[in-house]
This record gives C-alpha cells, sequence and structure tokens, in this order.
C-alpha cells in the first residue's frame, strides 16, 4: 500500500481513536455498506451499494494513494466502528468535503460521530491549513444534523425537495464551517489556537482575525506542496 501523507497514523480523541485504514477493514465496509438503514441516511439512491461497488470504492477512496480517509476506532475496545474522509479537495480554494459513516449501528448516539468530526476538523485547519469544509446531508438525519452542528458546521442552504425517500420529497442540506469559525469556537472554549508558523499559542484577538489574502495563499501553497 502507498502511504498517504495527509494524515498522521493516528489522530486521539478522548472516546475515539483515528488511524490510517488497512485493507482487511473492507470486511466491515461490506456489511456497513450493505446495510439499508445506512443506504437511507447517507446515499443518494434508495438501494444499498452492492458489493463490488464497495470494493471500488474501498480500494479509490479509502485505501488509494490519494484517499483522505481515516478509519475510526473505538478507544476502550479499539474496535473499528466507522469510517470519515475528505474529498474534493480543491487546493486553489482551500476547500473540501466531508464524509462520515458510523458503520457500527450499536455505536450511534454516543458522541463518536461528534468526536471524530472535531478531530478531523482540527486536522483540516489546524494542521494542513484548509479554509472551508462542506458537507451535504439529508433533511431527515436529525442525528447526523445535531453532530454536524455541535462540531460548529452551519445550515449555508438547501435543495429543496431533491430527496425521495420514504414515499415523500425532503431537502438536501448544505452545511459548511470555515476555518475562521474554528479559529472562534477554539478561543471560546479556551483551546490552543495554531498560529499560521506551526506554534500553538493561546487565543488571542491577533490569532483569531482572518488572515490577509497573501498569507491565506502562502498557506494553502505549503499545504499542497507538503502534501502531494
Ligand atoms: C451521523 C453520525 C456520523 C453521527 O455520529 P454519532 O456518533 O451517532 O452522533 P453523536 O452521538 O456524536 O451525536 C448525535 C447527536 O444527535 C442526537 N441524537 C442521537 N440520536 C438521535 C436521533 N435518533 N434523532 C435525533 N437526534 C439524535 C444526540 O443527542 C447528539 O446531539 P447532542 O450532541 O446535541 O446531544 C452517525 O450516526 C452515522 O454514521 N449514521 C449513519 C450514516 C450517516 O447518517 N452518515 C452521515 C451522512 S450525511
Amino acid at each position: 500500500m502507498v502511504p498517504r501523507a495527509w494524515f498522521p497514523e493516528s489522530i486521539e480523541g478522548s472516546q475515539v481513536r483515528l488511524r490510517r485504514h488497512i485493507p482487511e477493514n473492507l470486511e466491515r465496509f461490506r456489511s456497513w455498506y450493505a446495510d439499508p438503514e445506512i443506504a437511507r441516511l447517507a446515499r443518494y439512491q434508495e438501494a444499498p451499494m452492492r458489493q463490488e461497488e464497495i470494493e471500488r470504492f474501498f480500494a479509490a477512496r479509502v485505501v488509494g494513494p490519494d484517499a483522505m480517509a481515516m478509519a475510526i476506532h473505538e478507544r476502550s475496545s479499539d474496535r473499528l466502528v466507522g469510517t470519515c474522509a475528505f474529498s474534493q479537495l480543491d487546493g486553489d480554494n482551500g476547500s473540501a468535503l466531508y464524509h462520515i459513516t458510523i458503520g457500527e449501528k450499536d455505536a450511534w448516539g454516543h458522541g463518536f460521530g461528534s468526536e471524530a468530526t472535531q478531530l478531523m476538523l482540527d486536522h483540516a485547519f489546524g494542521v494542513l491549513g484548509l479554509h472551508r469544509i462542506a458537507l451535504f446531508v439529508f433533511e431527515f438525519n436529525e442525528r447526523a444534523i445535531r453532530a454536524y452542528r455541535r462540531c460548529g458546521f452551519v445550515v449555508e442552504g438547501r435543495s429543496r425537495e431533491s430527496i425521495f425517500r420514504d414515499g415523500r420529497w425532503w431537502d438536501e442540506i448544505a452545511m459548511s464551517v470555515l476555518e475562521s469559525d474554528w479559529r472562534a469556537g477554539r478561543a471560546a472554549a479556551g483551546l490552543p489556537v495554531p498560529t499560521r508558523d506551526g506554534a500553538e499559542v493561546r487565543a488571542t484577538a491577533a490569532t483569531t482575525a482572518e488572515p490577509e489574502a497573501a498569507e491565506r495563499e502562502s498557506v494553502l501553497q505549503r499545504t499542497i506542496r507538503r502534501f502531494t
């Protein structure tokens, strides 16, 4: 397997640990993505993915050389419970899309998804130097929306009645979080806010201010050079 530079081997949270995926994780993906309830919540098509689709998805988007995915492990037991990832990295504009699936359904609602998402945002803004992370979520996926809000995502728009599910139309909601939101959230929580040269300092007005355009560009260029 080609080593991927976007993420370290692992990222530690208090309840979950994010780890690089290994080929053996395919077995759990086979069961998660074949589940109709997960398809209902996360897929545009109502039917779950076929096994060949799961294999292709896993090879390209999960363990492929350009994949920006991490496995979610419950820390107490080390059990693999899900996966989270960025896609559509846009280096020119410093943005990416975020995706998460906790595939083990008994692990829903324990805070794992929120913590994994927060760790991914910390990495995206604090290490990769990205500017904006966006996602799409179906209106009826209330658990996901709550978890995203808790991590600082805000609703920025909705595609009206674009999903037909359970016999009726639903909106698809667009949410995003900006680096400035993330900085402000950390400052409000009294957490260290990384400076743009990589050092961590306690938040001050100066460190939470929006960077100048030229500085923002140089952060992005550095990121792209470092990780590609
Ligand atoms: C969406 C998902 C990642 C959230 O992770 P999670 O670990 O289950 O969520 P958390 O426990 O961190 O947070 C869930 C929040 O929803 C609330 N919640 C839990 N069950 C709920 C339910 N049935 N309905 C509404 N809200 C619910 C919790 O109270 C919590 O909100 P709070 O922090 O304000 O109290 C996970 O449930 C999942 O992968 N689901 C299946 C696939 C999916 O929907 N992916 C997202 C596609 S956009």
